[in-house]
C-alpha cells in the first residue's frame, strides 16, 4: 500500500505561533487521522522554518545568536503541537543536518546539470534596513518610505535558476492535472500569474549581507535564498525513507500558494527529476475585524488561550466547524461561545448525560438488549446510515464543516427521539410492553450516541475516547465497523455521570 504523505507549512520561527498556523496543524491532523481510520498508511511531516533575513534580524534584536533563538522559538512551535492533539510522525527544522545535506546535495546538482548559473541581479537596496526592496514597499507617491534610509539601484553577482525554461512544461501540466490544486479555482489564479513570463528566480544571498543560511555546495561565498531551501523540507524529511516521497498533499495558506508552492516548488521537482506530489491543498485565513491574523498587525490569538478556557477538542471542533476549507472565516469570541454553547454542552453534551441518566435510573446501570424496532427506531437507523455514508464522503473531500453539521443534526435527531420515546413516562407503566419499549428506547439512545462519538473521532479524538469510556464500550475492529449499527453496548456498565462541555465561566 503507498504511503498517504501528508505535510504543513512550516512556520517561521521569527514570532511565536496563533491561530493560523495552529488552524493549518490541526486541519492536517484531522486529515492525517481521518486517513489512518480509513485504512491508510499515514505519514505527518509539520516543522520550522528557520533560515534568512527576517530570523537573523529578530536574533540580532534580541541580542542572541541566531541558532539559539531559532532553537527557542522553534521548541514553542512543537511543544504546541500535543497541546493541540497533533498526531505528527516527524518534525523536522531547516537546521537540522539532515535537511542541510539534502538541500546541498540537490543544489549542487542543478548546478551540474547547468539549471543554476552565476547572472547579475538588479534591484533597489536600502543600506538602513540591509535589503533589496520590491514596487510594493514603495510609497502611494512613488517615493521610498522614510525607514529605508537612503535607497539606490544597485547591481550585485548572484546565482540564479532556470524558472523560465520551464514555465511551458508547468502551464501543461496545470492543464493535464486539473485536480492539482484544491479547491480548484485556485488553479485558475496559478494559470493567470504564469501568463506572463516567469523571470529565472535569483536563489543566492551573499554571505556579507545574509550569514544565517544554508552556503552553496559551489560557492561559499552565499547562502541558499530561504524559499528554496524551505520547500525542500518536504523531501529532505524523507530522503531516507524509501516508498514515502511523493508527497499526497501539501497543507498551505493562501498566501504562499503564488509563486513558492505552485510555481518554484513544482518546477524545482522536475529539474531534479523528483515525482511531483499529488496535490496542494489551500486553506484560507481566519481574520480579525476583517484583516488576516498576524503577528506584524498585533491582532494574533493564542491558541493555547482558547485550549487552557474551553478545552482541546472544543477547540479543534470550533476550527473544523466554523472554516470552509479554502474560505476565509472570521474569528470571534461570540461566535466561539455560540457553537460551544449550543452545540458542544447543549447538543452533544446534554445527550450523553441524559443517556447516562436514564440508563442508571431506568436500566439499572447497564444497557438493556434492544427489543423489536418500531417506526422511531428504524427512522433513526435509516438517517444515521445516511448520516455516517455522506459524513465520510464529505472529510474524503475536505467538506468538514458540512461533514460536521450533519453529524450534529442527527445528535440533534436523537435527542429528538428521546423525546419522543419519553423513558420517563415509559418507567411508570408496569405494562410488559411498555417495559420493552422502555429497554428499546435505552439501548437505541445508547447505540446512536455510540456511532455519534465514533464518527467524531479524527476531529475530537479526546471526546470520543471520553464518550465510549463512559458507556463502557471498548471500541474494537476497523473504524468502519465501528461506524455499523449494531448492538455492542447490550450489557455495558455505564458511568454515573460526566460533563464534557462545562459552562464557560461568564
Ligand atoms: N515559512 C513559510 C512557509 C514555508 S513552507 C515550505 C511561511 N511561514 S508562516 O509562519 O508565515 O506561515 C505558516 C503557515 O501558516 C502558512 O501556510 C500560512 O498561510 C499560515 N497562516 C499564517 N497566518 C494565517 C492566518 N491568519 N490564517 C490561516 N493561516 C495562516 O509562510
Amino acid at each position: 500500500m503507498a504511503e498517504f504523505y501528508i505535510t504543513t507549512a512550516i512556520d517561521y520561527v521569527n514570532g511565536p505561533p496563533h491561530l493560523g498556523h495552529a488552524y493549518e496543524k490541526v486541519l492536517t491532523d484531522v486529515i492525517a487521522r481521518f486517513r489512518r481510520l480509513m485504512g491508510d498508511r499515514v505519514h505527518f511531516l509539520t516543522g520550522t522554518d528557520e533560515h534568512g533575513q527576517k530570523v537573523q534580524q529578530s536574533a540580532r534584536r534580541r541580542g542572541v545568536p541566531a541558532q539559539q533563538f531559532a532553537d527557542e522559538v522553534s521548541a514553542e512551535f512543537r511543544a504546541l503541537l500535543p497541546r493541540l492533539s497533533i498526531s505528527n510522525d516527524d518534525f523536522i527544522r531547516t537546521t537540522d543536518e539532515r535537511h542541510k545535506r539534502v538541500v546541498r546535495r540537490l543544489l549542487q546538482q542543478l548546478f551540474d546539470q547547468g539549471d543554476i548559473y552565476l547572472g547579475e541581479y538588479r534591484g533597489f537596496y536600502s543600506t538602513r534596513q540591509e535589503q533589496f526592496l520590491q514596487e510594493k514597499d514603495r510609497g502611494p507617491d512613488g517615493t521610498w518610505p522614510e525607514i529605508y534610509g537612503e535607497v539606490s539601484e544597485i547591481t550585485e553577482p548572484n546565482y540564479f535558476f532556470r524558472l523560465g525554461a520551464r514555465q511551458g512544461w508547468l502551464v501543461e501540466f496545470l492543464a493535464a492535472n486539473p485536480n492539482f490544486i484544491f479547491p480548484h479555482y485556485r488553479q485558475k489564479q496559478v494559470l493567470e500569474f504564469l501568463r506572463e513570463p516567469l523571470n529565472d528566480l535569483c536563489i543566492s544571498r551573499p554571505r556579507e549581507r545574509l550569514e544565517w543560511g544554508i552556503p552553496l555546495p559551489f560557492d561559499e561565498r552565499y547562502v541558499t535564498y530561504v524559499w528554496f531551501d524551505a520547500l525542500v523540507n518536504y523531501y529532505s524529511a524523507v530522503a531516507d525513507r524509501p516508498g514515502v516521497w511523493p508527497a499526497t498533499w501539501h497543507v498551505i495558506g493562501k498566501d504562499i500558494l503564488v509563486p513558492p508552492h505552485a510555481v518554484y516548488w513544482p518546477i524545482m521537482l522536475q529539474a531534479m527529476g523528483l515525482p511531483l506530489p499529488h496535490g496542494i491543498l489551500v486553506h484560507g485565513w481566519w481574520l480579525t475585524g476583517g484583516e488576516k491574523m498576524s503577528k506584524s498587525t498585533g491582532n494574533a490569538l493564542n491558541p493555547l488561550d482558547l485550549v487552557a478556557e474551553f478545552g482541546v477538542d472544543a477547540f479543534r471542533y470550533f476550527l473544523m466547524r466554523e472554516m470552509n476549507v479554502g474560505q476565509d472565516s472570521e474569528f470571534t469570541r461570540t461566535l466561539f461561545l455560540s457553537r460551544y454553547t449550543g452545540e458542544l454542552a447543549n447538543d452533544l453534551g446534554n445527550l450523553v448525560n441524559r443517556t447516562l441518566n436514564m440508563t442508571n435510573r431506568f436500566g439499572g446501570g447497564a444497557v438493556p438488549d434492544a427489543g423489536a424496532d418500531g417506526e422511531p427506531e428504524r427512522e433513526l437507523r435509516v438517517l444515521w446510515e445516511s448520516t455516517r455514508d455522506e459524513f465520510l464522503a464529505l472529510c474524503e473531500g475536505f467538506q468538514f464543516h458540512t461533514a460536521l453539521e450533519r453529524l450534529f443534526a442527527f445528535i440533534r435527531s436523537i435527542n429528538a427521539y428521546i423525546e419522543k420515546r419519553a423513558p420517563w413516562k415509559l418507567g411508570k407503566s408496569a405494562d410488559e410492553a411498555d417495559k420493552a419499549l422502555l429497554r428499546t428506547a435505552l439501548a437505541t439512545m445508547a447505540e446512536a450516541l455510540r456511532l455519534a462519538a465514533a464518527a467524531l473521532r479524527p476531529v475530537m479524538p479526546g471526546t470520543t475516547d471520553d464518550i465510549l469510556g463512559v458507556l463502557g464500550h471498548q471500541a474494537s475492529g476497523s473504524w468502519r465497523d465501528e461506524l455499523a449499527w449494531g448492538s455492542r453496548l447490550a450489557g455495558s456498565r455505564v458511568a454515573v455521570s460526566r460533563v464534557l462541555f462545562p459552562r464557560p465561566q461568564p
